[in-house]
């Protein structure tokens, strides 16, 4: 049971708030609310009260009743925001710490995990102080779950902004909300992201990596008690909430910081590590009449390879293989050749950089575990519990 403060700003979606409130009631969760002036228009506060049956503030109430339960008292008790419909004015209120009602000041005075799930028209989501305003949120550690693409309440009117199914919001809740001991104590470092690797001063060979699973990875490890060391190549997604990053350029910068890092109990190698690098040019390459310049490749460094065989060892060694065909045989024959304890094989036949979901198989020596279609933080929440599993077998 948690205590979860809704905050319902002012949408037409808000009337599909409800709904959410009597599942999050059914699965035992307190709701108090506060709703924006905006959200009255949509939603009385007698019928959010009525399904929660907890407090529900807004601006309209009197001070009185202010002095009765208390925003600030809300906001401090909760174990987390939740914040849906958001439009993109309490978006923007929020992203530059705003505080001129309940609703926000209440954002402001939490120290809970705030979950934002964003309903607006798409022209709306797309602009650019939107998406700045949504940058900014991220990077500030704020979540965001949604917006989906489909009809807009405008007829005619239909793309990204649409709020989330109840189904993944309630879902976003559980994620955030379960964080726990499984891997307290345990040390667990994380590479993600794509390396650069220079040309010149100014060109680098690079990969489409996004971070993405590897972030989500460490996201994970970090919520199960871990402390966690991410490793991460440049990328443009927040370092999760409560981890470590070195943030890093080349492969070779990559296997520094992670050998730096050992010793540890657990590596997941995520990063999409260029396999070459050039001799890079001191100053930037110049057009010539005599053609393009021949770059000089050599290969680099195998940080997983390296790890798994060096002295330093983490107990549980974890790699990737990205693979467009025989996906599984290939996952195997990379076991063998790394010498790694387990390989997440991902299907990328089906376009998986920098989308949200992932098709997966775990792999280990003598085991192949389909995993359904999951987003990429589900696929980390499942490796960690594969990999608390796997730990406390050993330690028995
Ligand atoms: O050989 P391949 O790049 O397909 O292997 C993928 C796995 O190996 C990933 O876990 C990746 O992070 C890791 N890797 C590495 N260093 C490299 C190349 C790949 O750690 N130079």
């Amino acid at each position: 049971m948690a205590r979860i403060l809704l905050v319902i700003s002012g949408g037409i979606a808000a009337y599909k708030t409800l709904e959410l409130v009597r599942r999050l009631r059914e699965r035992g969760h307190e709701t108090p609310a506060i709703l924006t002036e905006a959200a009255t228009r949509f939603v009385t506060p007698l019928s959010v009260g009525a399904l929660s049956n907890q407090p529900v503030l807004t601006d309209l109430f009197d001070l009185d009743r202010e002095r009765e339960i208390g925003h600030i008292r809300l906001a401090r008790a909760a174990d987390l925001v939740l914040v849906a419909p958001a439009t993109a004015d309490i978006i923007a209120r929020m992203a530059v710490g705003r505080a001129d009602d309940l609703a926000t000041a209440a954002l402001l005075a939490t120290g809970a995990p705030i979950l934002v799930a964003p309903a607006m028209n798409p022209h709306m989501w797309a602009h650019p102080a939107t998406a700045r305003n949504v940058a900014q949120l991220r990077a500030d550690g704020v979540r965001f779950v949604g917006p989906e693409r489909g009809e807009m309440a405008e007829r005619g009117e239909a793309g990204l902004g649409r709020l989330a199914a109840p189904e993944a919001i309630l879902d976003a809740i559980e994620m955030h909300l379960s964080r726990d001991d499984r891997l307290a104590g345990r040390h667990v470092v994380v590479t993600s992201g794509p390396t650069h690797e220079a040309i010149d001063p100014v060109r680098y060979i690079a990969n489409r990596s996004s971070g993405r699973q590897g972030h989500a990875i460490a996201a994970a490890a970090a919520r199960a008690g871990a402390r966690v060391t991410l490793v991460s190549g440049p990328v443009t997604i927040p370092t999760p909430p409560g981890v470590t990053l070195h943030a890093v350029e080349s492969a070779r910068d990559m296997l520094a910081a992670v050998e730096a890092a050992m010793p540890a109990d657990i590596a997941v190698m995520a990063a999409a590590v260029a396999d070459w690098h050039v001799e890079a040019a001191a100053q930037k390459l110049k057009k010539t009449a005599s053609g393009p310049p021949a770059l000089t490749l050599s290969e680099n460094p195998d940080i997983l390879a390296t790890i798994s065989r060096s002295a330093a060892r983490p107990r549980l060694v974890v790699g990737f293989a990205a693979e467009t065909e025989n996906v599984i045989e290939h996952a195997r024959a990379k076991l063998a050749r790394k010498g790694c304890d387990w390989i997440l094989a991902n299907d990328v036949s089906t376009g998986v950089f920098g989308e949200a979901d992932n098709s997966v198989h775990l792999i280990t020596a003598d085991a192949v575990e389909d995993w359904p279609r999951l987003s990429k933080e589900e696929v980390g929440h499942r490796l960690v519990t594969r990999l608390a599993e796997a730990l406390s077998d050993e330690t028995r």
